[in-house]
């Protein structure tokens, strides 16, 4: 009942603005209403209407609407709120024609050339990229008839394109019976797909849409991208055509969301008046997404102005060409340089699996190539400094005085003294060796003279994200002695496949805090990289109890290769430390000898010296 208020209410209005006297045939309601009931494609929508139409079929005062096109208007606008459906009108045409279902005319072969050259538009473009316009989908009949022409002036010219784009910005028209044909060029041919099911309300029958094994002429290889342009103009079968496409992941859409249309619009003549209701009277249903592109439309993959479509599309086609070559540089520079040789080989061979699969198939901009080839690589190695990364040339030395050094350094460390004499120093990042040897008088007197006299030192790493490796064994060395020097790490270089010692320095500025006296380094997972290989040295050889939580599990820091010409960047870790008895820290990360949460960690060391300290007194 309550579609009765909704279909009646708006014309009840309207009574009161046309109050007159003419008059259109009672029945003119009920007989709209019953060409929808019996027409509707969505029958369920129209719960109800039964009894609306014998309440408004006593109701004549709307007829008293002296003009027939406002009476239209008013009949569209009421039909359309009931049944909440924009596609459904009421018009008034008494010059109306009804168009006879096209019938392909008995015309002389070249004359029928001629006819499909200007409905299909047809070109290879720079790179090998195939155009093609379709403004009208032919139905299998008239299909039937032309299919050899067809095949020779336009499909044979398309097959031996690398790539293709499909432009339905101004198709409008169709024939659900060209449906099965032109998705089944651009799908396999091995098991027929259900690629649509129609349900024809005038019938009350549902009609599955399969692909097509026996086609005439070959098939588009299903390797070769394929890009269909769409405009809000894109309207009834070639919607279908693109949803289908789409959702068999064939095809990349690029261009406007589409109009909404429907699969079958029939416009019925109302009784013997000259109204005439126009009602989408089939509907599709899609049996990937289990839903329609009618009404909604089609979303695009790649939402550009339509008249910006065809540029896009030749800008994606270009760049799929080139990655091929992308993905297989990356393995073979991850094949080449990854730290850990087995892992590498297993990362480019995967990688090259994914390519193969047609996991990069659907990329559409660098920015997403990037991101994707990221996270596969990631998710193939387990190292998360493996990875696609910017090329930003290291900034020049800058040209610090004195007085700025001394500010710059104050900032970067925190030093602290605490009872009993313990020392507390605390940095978040490790410096170049190079550079650090060029200031570390400075760092010296400023930060280390603070702390090197102390009983104790808590060495505080937990904001620690790392930096450059090459001043770890210099840092090491002022916790060892002078006399001895000690082999720190090993560490394996693929690129030349060389491994190198890490050895203490004999010489350093300033004074050693020795090998003698407690050293607690405290960590969080946030601790990374060359703070991990610290950790992992002085925990190794006993040199300093660990508290608080796992480090982060990082690498030696990467370094960055060029992709060939493409403009990515690989970020790959090339160095791992001494593995001879058992992992190291990279992945891992480094445990700590007394795990407690990071925010507790300074709080537990001191506990643990004051406790060794005031037992000793
Ligand atoms: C349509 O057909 C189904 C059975 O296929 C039937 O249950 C239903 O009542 C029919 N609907 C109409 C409106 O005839
Ligand atoms: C499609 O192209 C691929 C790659 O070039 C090729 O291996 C395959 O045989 C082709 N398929 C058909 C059906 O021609």
């Amino acid at each position: 009942m309550a579609k009765l208020i909704f279909l009646v209410a708006p014309l009840l209005v309207l009574v009161n603005v046309f109050n007159s006297h003419a008059g259109f045939a009672p029945n003119i309601i009920v007989d709209i209403a019953q060409i929808v009931i019996d027409n509707y494609c969505s029958p369920e929508k129209l719960a109800g209407m039964k009894e609306a139409i014998k309440a408004a079929g006593s109701n004549t005062e709307v007829l008293n609407i002296p003009d027939a096109e406002t009476l239209a208007n008013v009949l569209s606008a009421g039909v359309q709120t009931t049944v909440s459906d924009p596609r459904l009108m009421v018009s008034y045409e008494p010059n109306y024609v009804p168009v006879v279902a096209p019938k392909m005319p008995p015309l002389p072969p070249d004359q029928v050339i001629a006819v499909l050259q200007t409905s299909i538009k047809l070109d290879i473009l720079e790179g090998n990229i195939g155009y093609l316009r379709i403004d009208h989908i032919l139905g299998e009949e008239i299909a039937d008839k032309v299919g050899p022409l067809l095949l020779d002036l336009v499909w044979n010219k398309i097959l031996p394109t690398s790539a293709l784009i499909f432009d339905l910005r101004y198709t409008s028209s169709g024939d659900i019976s060209g449906i099965p044909y032109i998705v089944s060029y651009f799908t396999d041919s091995e098991s027929p797909i259900h690629i649509d099911t129609v349900y024809d309300r005038p019938s009350n029958t549902s009609t599955k849409l399969s692909s097509i094994s026996a086609l005439l002429g070959e098939r588009y290889n299903i390797t070769k991208p394929l890009v269909i342009l769409t405009s809000k103009n894109t309207k009834g079968i070639a919607e279908d055509v693109a949803y289908c496409l789409q959702n068999l992941e064939r095809a990349t859409i690029v261009g406007e969301k589409t109009a909404g249309g429907s699969v079958k619009v029939d416009k019925i003549k109302v009784g013997d008046t000259d109204f005439y209701v126009t009602v989408p009277t089939a509907k599709s249903i899609n049996p990937i997404t289990g839903s329609t592109w009618e009404v909604t439309g089609v979303t695009p993959d790649v939402e550009v102005n339509a008249e910006d479509a065809l540029a896009t599309a030749i800008k994606i086609l270009h760049l799929r060409a080139q990655v091929p070559a992308i993905i297989e540089g990356s393995a073979a520079l991850i094949a080449d340089n990854y730290a850990f040789e087995d892992i590498g080989a297993d990362v480019a061979e995967k990688l090259k699996g994914l390519l193969a699969n047609g996991e990069y198939s659907k990329v559409v901009s660098m920015e997403g190539l990037e991101v994707q080839l990221s996270a596969d690589l990631k998710t193939l190695s387990g190292d998360k400094s493996l990875k696609t990364t910017s090329n930003t040339p290291a900034l020049p030395p800058m040209d610090y005085s004195p007085e700025m050094f001394i500010e710059l350094i104050k900032v970067s460390f925190q030093t602290d003294v605490y009872e009993n004499n313990i020392g507390y120093l605390r940095f978040d990042m490790f410096g170049d060796f190079e550079e650090v040897k060029a200031i570390a008088q400075i760092i010296v007197e400023h930060v280390w003279n603070k702390v090197v006299h102390t009983d104790a030192l808590i060495v505080d790493l937990r904001n620690n994200i790392g930096g450059p490796t090459t001043a770890i064994a210099g840092f090491c060395s002022y916790f060892f002695d002078a006399d001895k020097q000690i082999v720190l790490d090993k560490l394996y270089d693929r690129p030349s496949r060389t491994t190198t010692e890490l050895r203490t320095l004999p010489e350093l500025t300033g004074s050693r805090y020795g090998s003698k006296k407690s050293l607690i380094m405290l960590t969080s997972r946030a601790t990374a990289g060359a703070a991990e290989e610290f950790v992992y040295i002085m925990k190794k050889h006993g040199r300093a109890m660990i508290v608080g939580e796992t480090t982060a599990g990082a690498s030696h820091p990467p370094k960055t290769f060029a992709v060939g010409e493409s403009g990515i960047f690989l970020g790959i870790p090339t160095v791992h430390s001494d593995t001879a008895a058992g992992p190291a820290w990279e992945g891992a990360g480094v445990a700590p000898h007394i795990p407690v949460p990071a925010d507790a960690a300074l709080e537990t060391a001191k506990g643990i010296f004051n406790k060794h300290f005031a037992e000793q007194k």
